[in-house]
């Protein structure tokens, strides 16, 4: 479907911003903020969406910060659940295609061997639990909706854990990271190019979109100095103190410790392998940091 009309919110996030780059290049999209449509009110939504011709709507909005949906859980549940819902009543009244997504916070973090799209959720905190809630109530209200896990998201557009780990390198010989916590580190570029295909694809329901590969906040943050090193950057130091996550007392919302999803599905879909987390890692540093 190379010519769909493209809606996206969020498009000043992270994620939202990469989608809107990426996919003006082969369709014609309109990207939408909080200024045009906010999702803390539902209410509005079906008005709001009315003024657009759209085929497709890609919704990346969600109010993210756990420490923030702990302290107003009302605002998480409308951002994160009751908005998403409305814009799956207009999709599913209009007949368009909706691409909602979600996290790997929807899993308890339990030990487990990979996450599988049908395997129990049990969310541990408020952000996790509005996602959840997000996922069921876009899927009720719109069967064909695509609902589009990704976990630890790095990229262009917003800073995230591997640039913090670089500003602190460059600033200090003492840089720690959590060891205990593991997920898989996903490129939003390589998002984006999922997205691309599944776009004029017929799939629907839950669906995991992250890297290959498995990593602890601590080996992302190794990794990522071994290669801004090999990038001529000046670091004070390579070595991560390794720290426990129960360390990091200014977090109030509880983190679930082992989110590792597994892209088996993804993989059959796209009828290709996924490149591993540390290979996109190397592309989006160099991208990012290497001297012109
Ligand atoms: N980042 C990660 O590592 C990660 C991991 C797992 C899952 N995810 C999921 O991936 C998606 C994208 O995440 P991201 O990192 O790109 O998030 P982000 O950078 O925090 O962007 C979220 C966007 O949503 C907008 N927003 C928040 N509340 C809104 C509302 N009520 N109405 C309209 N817009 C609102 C924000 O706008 P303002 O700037 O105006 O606040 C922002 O532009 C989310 O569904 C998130 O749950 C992200």
């Amino acid at each position: 479907m190379p010519s769909s009309r493209l809606l996206i919110l969020g498009s000043n996030g992270g994620l939202g911003r990469t989608l809107t780059r990426q996919l003006s290049q082969t369709h014609q999209v309109t990207a939408w903020t909080r200024a045009e449509l906010d999702l803390e009110r539902p209410e509005a939504v079906a008005a709001a969406l009315s003024r657009c011709d759209f085929d497709v709507l890609l919704n990346p909005v969600a109010l993210t910060s756990p420490d923030v949906c702990e302290a107003q859980p009302d605002k998480a549940r409308l951002a994160n659940v009751e908005g998403p819902q409305a814009l799956a009543e207009v999709c599913q009244a209009r007949g368009a295609r909706l691409i909602h997504f979600s996290t790997d916070y929807v899993f308890s973090g339990e030990p487990h061997d990979l996450w599988h799209e049908d395997d129990e959720t049990r969310p541990v905190n408020v952000y996790g639990r509005t996602k959840r809630e997000g996922e069921l109530a876009v899927l009720k209200a719109c069967p064909d909706a695509l609902v589009a896990r990704v976990s630890w998201l790095f990229g262009p557009d917003k800073p995230s854990h591997p640039d913090l780990m670089i500003e602190r390198a460059l600033q200090s010989d003492d840089v720690c990271s959590v060891a205990d916590k593991v997920s898989v580190p996903t490129s939003t570029v390589d998002v984006c190019e999922w997205i691309a295909h599944l776009i004029g694809h017929p799939s629907s329901g839950v669906l995991h979109l992250c890297n290959s590969g498995i990593a602890s906040w601590h080996l992302w943050a190794e990794t990522t100095l071994d290669i801004a090193s090999w990038l001529g950057l000046p670091l004070k130091t390579t070595s991560v103190r390794p720290i426990r996550l129960a360390e990091l007392t200014q977090m109030k919302a509880a983190r679930p410790l082992h989110t590792v999803m597994s892209n088996e599905k993804l993989q059959t879909l796209l009828g290709r392998e996924i490149r591993n987390w540390s290979t996109a890692l190397e592309d989006y540093l160099t991208a990012r940091y290497q001297k012109k």
